[in-house]
């Protein structure tokens, strides 16, 4: 149920209102203003009726230091008067809105289910940002170095390049460095530059001014304008054509945007860059310019593949779990233990994002409230190299298929302490086959 504070200085006030409200609120009620803000500190509490006129209390005061115990408290104001010039001023003040008493009840309640409904809509966006901010795990320790690079870095200008595989967690390692600065309340603009032609990636970034080019037929600031204050995530920076590098060259150096036919705009924007290609090939290959390369690289954020820092699945998988689980409505609430270890000697060619895949799919398909190796699914993407120690098998250097087969024979029928029925099993041939076999290397 939803909390609500009633604050007025008469008793029989205090009494009717939370007989009506307690049908559909838990209400709390103080008679004067520190009973109330100590109430809201202890309680969490969003939504408040209160009193304009509390005894010789002034109410805009009181309600100026409720907001900044809880900012985003939902303060309805009752005045006795309907005297406007109060009410507007308790609006300024940051008053969600006001009733006038005597209090019509039906009115009221509307208003509160305004009031409430805004709240959790606010809930819902801080909750959303903050699980960006937060969803970044892993305790490995190349995950702790990342946090504590993020940390020291993140209130800078210096631009930041992340590398890595795909599906590393560039984006989301750009998105925390974003929500966690001071640039925070400030735009934070993704673009990826595999994804528009050259020409419109130009404008897009640059803007333009109106006749430019046909077609422009507005002003138009532009992305990294639109930044101005936050950051600018560039994607795929590999991808942009070389004139356009130039262009972002001539940005960082001189922190202006030259317009399409137009402008220069000073702008104040920290750009972060990602890519899944190695720079220094491109670089070499001439289709990347070495000084852009300098200057966005000034601190170098290299993720490694998940298949480096498997410790980090003991976080990543359950963190999976409770969010498919929660997604699709299902009571799966852990792993077990065999399928962790499959897990454990996977080699995630397509990294946490994979690793997002496979636990999606799991979570689906597990029928009770663990997921279980069946659900995994893993068995033909092994190369077999990646398989742990005990199924590792060791050929040894030969020429001819025969040869090899006879090594992967011997080592199958060792594993299966000689049945030949599971090894025909494992190796998916009949067992007369096998035994013909068996007969030929002399087994
Ligand atoms: N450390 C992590 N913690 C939680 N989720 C992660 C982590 N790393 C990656 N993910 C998740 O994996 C998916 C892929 O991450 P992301 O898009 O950031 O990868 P990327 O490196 O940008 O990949 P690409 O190079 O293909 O663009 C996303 O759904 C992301 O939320
Ligand atoms: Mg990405």
């Amino acid at each position: 149920m939803i909390k609500i504070l009633v604050v007025d200085d008469e008793l029989p006030i205090l009494k009717s209102l939370s007989f009506a409200l307690k049908q559909d609120y838990q209400v709390y009620t103080a008679q004067t203003g520190a009973e109330a803000l100590r109430l809201l500190a202890g309680e969490h509490i969003s939504l408040v009726l209160l009193d304009l006129r509390l005894g010789k209390e002034n109410g805009i005061t009181l309600m100026r230091s409720m907001l900044q115990i809880n900012p985003d408290a939902a303060i309805i104001i009752m005045t006795a008067y309907s005297s406007i010039e109060s009410s507007i001023e308790a609006i300024r003040a940051g008053a969600f809105y006001f009733v006038t008493k005597p209090i019509q009840i039906n009115q009221l309640m509307l208003l509160l289910e305004k009031a409430a409904s805004q709240l959790s809509l606010q809930e819902t966006i801080l909750g959303l940002k903050d699980v960006i901010r937060n969803s970044l795990i892993g305790i490995s320790p190349q995950m702790q170095a990342i946090y504590h690079l993020i940390d020291r870095v993140k209130d800078t200008k210096a631009s930041v390049l992340i590398t890595g595989e795909s599906g590393t967690g560039k984006e989301l390692i750009a998105n925390k460095l974003h929500f966690s600065s001071n640039r925070k309340e400030k735009p934070f603009i993704a673009i990826n530059c595999a994804a528009l032609p050259e020409s419109l990636l130009e404008s897009e970034l640059f803007g333009y001014k109106k006749g430019a080019f046909t077609g422009a037929v507005k002003d138009e600031p532009g992305i990294i304008s639109k930044a101005d204050g936050g950051t600018l995530f560039l994607d795929e920076i590999s991808e942009m054509e070389p004139r356009l590098q130039s262009k972002l060259l001539r940005f960082l150096q001189e922190g202006e945007v030259r317009q399409i036919g137009g402008d220069n705009l000073r702008v104040n924007v920290r750009v972060i860059c990602a890519t899944n290609r190695d720079l220094d090939q491109e670089i070499e290959s001439r289709r990347f310019r070495s000084d852009l390369y300098y200057r966005i690289n000034v601190i170098n954020i290299a993720v490694p593949p998940l298949r480096e820092r498997k410790e980090d699945l003991s976080e990543l998988i359950p963190f999976f779990i409770r969010k498919y689980a929660a997604a699709y409505g299902k009571q799966v609430f852990g792993i077990r233990p065999e399928a962790m270890a499959l897990l454990n000697r996977y080699h995630f060619p397509g990294n946490v994002r994979e690793c997002e895949n496979i636990v999606q799919r799991a979570v689906l398909l597990c029928s009770g409230t663990e997921i279980g190796p069946e659900a995994l699914n893993l068995k033909y993407q092994y190369p077999a190299t990646e398989l742990g120690q005990e199924d590792y098998i060791r050929i040894y250097p030969c020429k001819t298929m025969k040869e090899i087969e006879r090594q992967v024979l011997a080592f199958y029928l060792k594993t299966n302490k000689n049945s030949r029925r599971e090894t025909a099993r494992t190796l998916e041939i009949s067992e007369r086959a096998l035994q013909y076999k068996i007969k030929e290397y002399g087994l």
